[in-house]
């Protein structure tokens, strides 16, 4: 590893997975950060912050294009639109907008690394190959990680700089007001259980709550992140990254009721969506009775995602061993990673 002086560009450092890598970075002697996103980072720190809409390409050319220094682009920004096929332009567009203005000045870059995920493999489309490896072929497209990689794949020929992917899934870290974050998801649902006076139930089918699941810690994912981007044999290749470990629902829903004092009881598919959205009183009235944090509860979480989670009756499982072959060997304990990011929704009063 060079231990010279880097420069890493973060876009969507106010999301779940670029704040952790911002978090991380930032914490380095060795890296200068510049973080982008159209919202300010809640995190303390030494970077800099640039307020950008990456789908305005005069925005881009106006606020980056000085960025001379850049050695390192992650890649963590990402929207969400209704369907597939609509996912592309957008996603694709903030991808280009940025490299297009800062690939010919940064004349030191030397690696883009792309956020994926198990997405890549078409675990949104039902059962697929598991363990899934980065060798797998690629389902019917659309799929805006497609589009990006190919982007990326053809503007790379002939350069200096190299480019890796890593493809994490049910990333859990703390961020709040994004889309997807399991631990939120678990935490605002226990809660609300437990002031109803239910057990913690599984709110998936049994066959779902016996499935085999992966989750990643975004910490952990910012370590791996670092680690493709500056490790020579890691160019041009795409990597899972997941905690290491697999579980079940069925298991994991005891050591999480015991986190909250609660009782658990069999699984009870519902609508998580539909069922939660009448929830907003209760957690304002939890938010004055404890001191919480002030976010409005359709901010805390998204439902949908929750949905998401709980719906599919199949494994979902990443193959680890590509990652740990080329030499990123670090493992989580996802009941312990469960615990740990609870305790610092409660001691950052997010949940009582
Ligand atoms: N979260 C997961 O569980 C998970 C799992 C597997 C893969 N992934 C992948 O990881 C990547 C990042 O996901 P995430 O969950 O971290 O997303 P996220 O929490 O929604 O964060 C998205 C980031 O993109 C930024 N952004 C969105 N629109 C922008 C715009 N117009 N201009 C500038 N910045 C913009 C947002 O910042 P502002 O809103 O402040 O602009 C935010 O920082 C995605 O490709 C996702 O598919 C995520």
């Amino acid at each position: 590893m060079n231990n010279a002086k880097k420069t890493a560009l973060i876009a969507g450092a106010t999301g779940v997975v670029g704040r952790s890598i911002l978090q991380h970075l930032s914490d380095l002697d060795d890296w200068e950060v510049i973080a982008i996103s159209r919202r300010r980072p809640d995190i303390a720190g030494n970077y800099q912050h640039i307020e950008i809409d990456l789908l305005d390409k005069d925005d881009c050319r106006d606020k980056l294009g000085n960025l001379l220094n850049v050695s390192h682009i992650f890649y963590a920004a990402y929207v969400e639109r209704a369907n597939l096929r609509e996912m592309i332009e957008p996603n694709l567009r903030m991808l280009v907008n940025l490299i297009d203005v800062i690939e010919p000045v940064a004349t030191g870059l030397r690696h883009i690394n792309l956020i994926q995920g198990t997405k890549w493999y078409g675990n949104h489309l039902g059962p697929f190959k598991t363990p899934a490896k980065e060798s797998d072929p690629l389902h019917m497209p659309p799929n805006f990680y497609y589009d990006q990689q190919e982007f990326i794949v053809n503007r790379q020929k002939g350069k200096n700089w190299t480019w890796s992917s890593g493809r994490p899934h049910g990333v859990s870290g703390f961020a709040i007001g994004n889309p997807m974050n399991l631990v939120m998801i678990v935490a605002v649902y226990a809660t609300i259980s437990k002031v109803l006076g239910l057990p913690l139930r599984h709110p998936g089918s049994r066959a779902n709550a016996q499935a085999l699941y992966q989750v990643t810690d975004s910490s952990l994912l910012a370590r791996a992140c670092t680690w493709m981007a500056t490790e020579e044999k890691c160019a041009n290749e795409p990597f899972n990254i997941t905690n290491g470990d697999i579980f079940r629902w069925e298991n994991m829903w005891p050591i999480l009721a015991d986190y909250f004092n609660m009782k658990t009881a069999q699984p009870q598919k519902i609508n998580l969506t539909q069922m939660m959205a009448d929830k907003g009183t209760l957690w304002e009235q939890l938010t004055k009775k404890h001191g919480l944090q002030k976010i409005p509860y359709e901010k805390l979480v998204r439902w949908e995602y929750g949905d998401f989670v709980f719906t599919p009756e199949f494994d979902i499982i990443s193959s680890m061993t590509k990652a740990r072959q080329f030499g990123f060997i670090e493992v989580m304990d996802s009941e312990e990673m469960f615990l740990r990011q609870f305790d610092e929704l409660r001691a950052r009063k997010i949940i009582p």
